[in-house]
């Protein structure tokens, strides 16, 4: 059993992340933490809020960082929508609500009151876990280890080098590669790999449930945003980290150790192999129809 905390910056694909984590029983989720990225702290917050209650979850949902370390702010709403999650419409909630303290406070505390049983699942940028690994080193050795959807070690998705949860922090993310932490790290090399095809969208359309239905509503908006775009189907970045700690084996890769270029200029927020000691698990190929049948297990298990 993965006992999770969970950073994510809701999202289309992070909402699939949260009903994976949700859904599967090798998945335990402590606390969701919102940070701002693909939009605003406001408006990724209320999505997260609105995921964790469709899946009936009543873990605490936390405030994150507002926006990155240093640089100016860049949001996605191209690939999301003007909120973020464009799509699904939600309910007035009952159960869910912002939880009053610090979600950066909230994830030290967590790691520190259970050594080596915490895996931080990290899906947006990276500030976080920046300020957390500021406020308390020690996390990176008291984690059981760290899986993050981020950097391109080809091309990028939000300039020709940088991927966009790089690019949105690209000091953070240079803080978290240089701090010793165990870390699988999921590139856009791997996450391209896997799109959502129009005929497995509709085969997700033929199934019941509420999660299943906003889980549809996400995915019609994706595949729109991509299709106006010119970048054929949706790439299910997210979701990724979270299939690799329901079975590590389903997930090839190497070792290298990883920087992130902050100097002004086209390589801004590109990631780059290095030979440091500090070795990252880069993760190359996953098994696609196994992850596709967690998804629908984990939706099926879902209200
Ligand atoms: C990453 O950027 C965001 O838009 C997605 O949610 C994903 O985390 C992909 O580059
Ligand atoms: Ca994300």
């Amino acid at each position: 059993m993965e006992r999770i905390i969970l950073d994510v910056d809701t999202g289309l694909d992070d909402a699939v992340a949260l009903f994976l984590a949700a859904g599967l029983k090798e998945i335990t989720i402590e606390a969701i933490i919102a940070t701002a990225g693909n939009v605003g702290l406001d408006k990724t917050l209320e999505n997260t809020l609105n995921i964790a209650e469709t899946s009936g979850l009543t873990c605490p949902v936390y405030a994150g960082s507002s926006g990155p370390l240093v640089r100016t702010p860049v949001e996605a709403g191209d690939f999301h929508g003007e909120s973020g999650l464009d799509g699904p419409l939600f309910e007035e909630r009952v159960r869910q609500h912002v939880a009053p303290t610090s979600g950066i406070d909230a994830m030290i505390a967590l790691v520190m009151d259970n050594p080596h049983e915490i895996t931080i699942v990290s899906v947006g940028p990276l500030t976080d876990l920046a300020v957390a690994f500021i406020r308390e080193p020690r996390i990176a050795e008291y984690a059981k280890r760290f899986v993050i959807m981020g950097g391109s070690f080809s091309r990028g998705n939000v300039t020709d080098e940088a991927e966009f949860n790089t690019y949105a922090d690209p000091e953070a993310a240079k803080i978290v590669f240089a701090s010793g932490a165990q870390i699988a790290l999921f590139s856009l090399d791997c996450t391209r790999t896997v799109t959502l095809s129009p005929q497995r969208l509709e085969s997700f359309r033929q199934r019941g449930g509420r999660s299943n239905e906003v889980f549809v509503a996400c995915m019609d908006t994706y595949t729109a945003n991509y299709t106006k775009r010119g970048q054929g189907e949706p790439q299910m970045h997210d979701p990724l980290c979270v299939a690799y700690l329901a079975d590590p084996s389903k997930v090839a890769g190497s070792y290298a150790g990883v920087d992130v270029i902050t100097e002004e200029g086209p390589s801004y927020g590109r990631t780059v192999k290095t030979d440091s000691e500090q070795k990252v698990f880069i993760a190359e190929s996953i098994d696609i129809p196994w992850f596709w049948s967690l998804v629908e297990r984990a939706l099926s298990s879902l209200p």
